[in-house]
């Protein structure tokens, strides 16, 4: 078998967008058959919530559309994933930043803006839903369900095609 695929997708509280990633492309990876060939984590640039389990919210939203987070627990994004991850995937502008920040320059090749993903939607970050109301996070859900799907095509096809 070729090397695992390592994929990480980062917010900044790692309890709303970051969870809702992981749990929605673990979804998929799963059904796809790919869970021995693909491994996938989600954290965080700040380190607010560490240890924490999602925001009510985004696991509300999620179980309507059949995907189970409860088991997440947050953690704060640090330089040895730049080692072990190869696609370190930034919810948003100030995510993408502050992963550089993070990481060396060698690295920097790894860290994408998610949404670059996405062939349904042509915003380019997901945007924060901590403050809004429900709908923020509903738009969340849609657009990582989008750029989860486009991400799990490409890496069919640059690693195991
Ligand atoms: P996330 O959302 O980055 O999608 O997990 C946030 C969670 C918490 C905070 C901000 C954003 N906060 O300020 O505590």
């Amino acid at each position: 078998m070729s090397k695992k695929v390592f994929v990480l997708f980062v917010c900044l509280g790692n309890i709303c967008r970051s969870p809702t990633a992981h749990g929605v492309f673990r979804n998929m990876v799963r059904e796809a058959g790919l869970e021995d060939v693909i491994e996938v984590d989600s954290a965080g640039t700040a380190a607010f919530h560490i240890g924490k389990s999602p925001d009510s919210r985004s696991v509300q939203v999620a179980k309507e559309r059949g995907i189970d987070m409860t088991d997440l627990r947050a953690r704060q994004v640090d330089l040895g994933d730049f080692y072990q991850y190869d696609y370190v995937l930034a919810m948003d502008e100030a995510n993408f930043s502050n992963l550089k920040d993070v990481a060396l320059p060698e690295h920097y090749e790894r860290i994408e803006l998610f949404l670059e993903y996405s062939q349904d939607f042509s915003e380019t970050e997901v945007p924060d839903p901590y403050y809004g109301g429900a709908k923020g996070f509903d738009h969340v859900f849609d657009l990582v369900e989008s750029a989860s799907q486009g991400l799990l095509q490409s890496i069919k096809k640059v690693h195991l095609s």
